[in-house]
Parts: C-alpha cells; structure tokens; sequence
C-alpha cells in the first residue's frame, strides 16, 4: 500500500532525516530542501542507480561533468534565452503569481473572492547572476537550466577522446536551475534541482527507433528498481506542450498522491542543439562515416530524468503500514540499491561483552556496505526505526553470540529472522541483497 498522501513522506522525511526545508532556522527558504544523512545517501543511490544502468553497463556511452555557469551565447544558441519561458498571470486583487497552464479556472486557486486575473505573459525561467568584479553585460552569466547543454558542447571532445562513433550517448548527472512561478509538492518541482540526462548521438534515420528503445527502457528502469507498473505509465506530449528544441516527447509519469506526475521525458531533439550551437559558435559539430563516407550531423534522442522527483516517487512506492506483533508499523519497502542502509548491526544489549563482536562485524560489513550502529533503545524500537528507513537487514548480535559464533539476519520485509554463523555473514548478506 504506497503513501496515500504526500504529508506521510514528507513527515517521515523530517522525522527521520531524509530531507528538511532549506533555511530553517531564518524560517525556511521557499521550495528549496536540504538532503540530511538519509537523504543525501538515498538521493545518491538514486543518481548511482542511474548512471549504473545508463553507463556502466554499456559499451556505447560514457559520463561528463561539466560547467554549471554558462555565458549568454550558449542559451542565446540554445534557444534558452528567447523560448525557455512559462505563461504567468498576475491576480490583480491577492497578488499571487500562478502558471497559467497550472489553474484549471479563472477562479483563484487562493479561494479568495474577486480575483481576476491579467493577460498571461511568457516568463524566462533562466537564473542570471555576474561573474567577476566587471560591472555590466558583459560578465552576465547564467546558470544551466538543463544539464543536456554541456553535452552538445562536448560532443566534439568527446567524439575525438573517446573513440566512440554514433549511435553513442553522453550522460551527465547534475544540479540544474529554473526560476519556477509555482515551486511545490516537496521536492517535486523546485527551483534548484538535479537532473541525470543522457544525450544519444544517432544516425538521423535511425532517430525513430531508438526513440521506441529508450521510452521501453526508461520505463523498465523505474519498474526494476521497485515502482509497481500501474503506477506508471507513458505519456506522449501533444504537439503545443512540446519543448522549443522537441519534434516528439513521451514522458514517463508516476501516480503523485495528487495525480499523475512527470518523471522524465524522452525527447527528440533531432539535429537542432548541434545545428544551432555549430552556426553560432562557427564550429563543425558533425560525423564523418568512413564506413559510407558521408558527413552528417547526428540526430539526438534525449530520456531526461529528474533525480530529486524519481526519490519523491521511489519513497512514495516504498511506503507501506503493517502490523506485526499486533503492533502497527510503517515500513519503506525500498529496493536495496536505494536503501540508504544496506545492514544495520545491533547488539543486543549496550552491555560492553556484546560491543568489540558487534564493532568488528560492523567493520567488517561497512568495507562493502553503507551500514548503520546502533546500541541506543530496547532492540524492537530499533527494529522499527531501521524499517522506517527502509533498511532491508539487521544483524543483531546476542549473548548466545559470543558462544556459538553466530548472529541473528532480520529481514525486513518478511520480518523473519535467521541464524547465519559470522563466518558466512557476510556472503550470506551478499546472497541476499543480490549485489
Ligand atoms: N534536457 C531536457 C529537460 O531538461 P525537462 O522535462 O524540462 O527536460 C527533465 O526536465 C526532468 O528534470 C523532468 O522530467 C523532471 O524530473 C526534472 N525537473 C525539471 N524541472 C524540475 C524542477 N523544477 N524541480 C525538480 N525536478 C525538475
């Protein structure tokens, strides 16, 4: 039974230290979070997951980092500067801003009487900031606000350096930034927000297929990781919510407590970044097949994820109420690669017998896995805390332990628990999470 509404994550995230407002102590700063010790492990195992699958285990595609401030020319090529905007209506009676195509009416979405609202306006959702001491607009810059740029303007290094050859793909995991008119839903949409993109260079007649391959392969990676199918879905853009650089995009979509939600979109962005930024950059962006001796510009298909959304949906899956015991429990059934503890070690007791054996499987497990140590409290709370966190096993070392050189693995989903000598503990561990 997955989170039936966003408070129940967004409590727990609090309570537990997933994610916490930004600022708090100045009374919070709007729409943006701070990761803490949960979080910031999960949200990298969400980011580690993805370039896993995308990178790692392929041969046709390899991972950049690149710039996050950029000069004008980049977003004026990109078509950023003119295109990348929402359309805003004022309410000239409360004041609020909203994102027309996010109102249903031209009722207020406050309740409030009388508002009315003016023409709509298209806002750029670009941050400009200055860099250096040079008063003026020339040291304007901007911060990204899609990681995809610095990928087209390293396609050409990257093709030289890496010896790959079209159809191949540069990924890139990264903060990005959008002035958004109506941040919310928690971590859903904010104003600065990591993205795990992957631009993929093809022949242009091949754009259609592999444009098939990647809607089918983003969607399984969701499903792999745990999301059950029917809360998912694909959804195809109709051609005026397509994006300025977009010739057709699907995005794959998760069901939000509040209704269907995008988690990332897979675009055809056909020739048109490398087209724009060669001609204003005067740079040849282009391939040269020896194999056919023809010389074209590749075609792109882009699946663009989000990382901070995919954790919202990942934790809103994973939550389950159950009883045990006769005694009620909330537990993140979260699939172990997210887990931002594989394995908890808990000595039974805090009795200083039970400690150098626990300490030294703790040292041992911690080697290989993100574990957690934990003496504090009656050994049952514990156990709910570290299902409430979504650890998927415990290791609970007794006083039998010290005799017969075994220790006590409790699953967390199925609750069961079994004993495994400290010999085998740590293939067993293996065996189980299955990595
Ligand atoms: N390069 C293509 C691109 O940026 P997008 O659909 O605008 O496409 C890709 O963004 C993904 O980035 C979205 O599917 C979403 O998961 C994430 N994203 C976009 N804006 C966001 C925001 N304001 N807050 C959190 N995530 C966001």
């Amino acid at each position: 039974m997955p989170a039936k509404d966003l408070d129940q994550i967004v409590n727990l995230c609090k309570r537990r230290g997933f994610v916490f407002p930004s600022a708090e102590i100045y009374g919070g700063f709007r729409s943006s979070y701070d990761y803490g010790p949960l979080g910031s492990l999960m949200l990298r195992n969400v980011k580690e997951a993805w370039v896993r699958t995308m990178v790692q285990q392929r041969d046709d595609t390899v991972l950049i980092d690149a710039a996050i401030l950029g000069p004008p020319q980049v977003f004026e090529a990109s078509g950023h500067l003119e295109n990348f905007s929402d359309p805003l209506v004022d309410c000239t009676v409360c004041k609020r801003r909203f994102r027309e195509d996010h109102i249903e009416t031209r009722d207020c979405p406050q309740g409030m009487k009388g508002c009315a609202f003016t023409e709509s306006r298209a806002f750029n959702l670009m941050f400009k900031t200055t860099a250096g001491p040079v008063e003026g607009s020339g040291a304007d810059v901007y911060l990204r606000p899609e990681t995809a740029q610095g990928m087209f303007l390293n396609f050409s290094n990257v093709l030289q350096t890496s010896r790959k050859r079209p159809p191949f793909g540069i990924a890139q995991v990264g903060k990005s930034f959008r002035n958004e008119i109506t941040p919310g839903n928690f971590i859903f949409r904010t104003r600065e927000f990591e993205q795990m993109e992957m631009e993929f260079f093809v022949p242009p007649a091949d754009g259609p297929k592999w444009y098939e391959y990647w809607c089918k392969a983003r969607l399984d990676w969701y499903i792999e990781l745990g999301i059950p199918a029917e809360m998912l879905r694909i959804r195809a853009h109709d051609a005026d919510e397509l994006s300025h650089y977009s010739a057709g995009t699907s995005d794959v979509e998760f069901l939000f407590p509040w209704g269907w939600g995008e988690l990332e979109g897979i675009a055809q962005r056909t020739d048109f970044d490398l087209t724009q930024h060669a001609k204003a950059s005067g740079q040849k962006l282009d391939f040269f097949d020896q194999a056919t001796n023809e010389r074209y510009i590749p075609y792109v298909v882009e699946p663009a994820a989000g990382a901070n959304r995919t954790m919202a949906a990942f934790l809103l899956a994973a939550y389950d109420e159950d009883v045990v015991n006769d005694e009620p429990r909330t537990v993140l059934r979260l699939h172990p690669r997210l887990a931002p503890y594989k394995v908890a070690i808990l000595p039974l007791s805090k009795k200083e017998t039970l400690t150098p054996l626990a300490r030294e499987i703790y040292g041992t497990l911690s080697q290989r896995y993100m574990c957690d140590y934990d003496e504090t409290q009656a050994i049952g709370r514990r156990y709910r805390r570290q299902d409430e966190i979504g650890t998927p096993l415990c290791v609970t070392v007794d006083f039998d332990s010290l005799e017969d050189n075994a220790v006590t693995i409790r699953h967390r989903d199925s609750t069961e628990q079994v004993r495994v000598p400290i010999s085998s503990l740590l293939s067993e561990v293996t065996s189980i999470l299955g990595f």
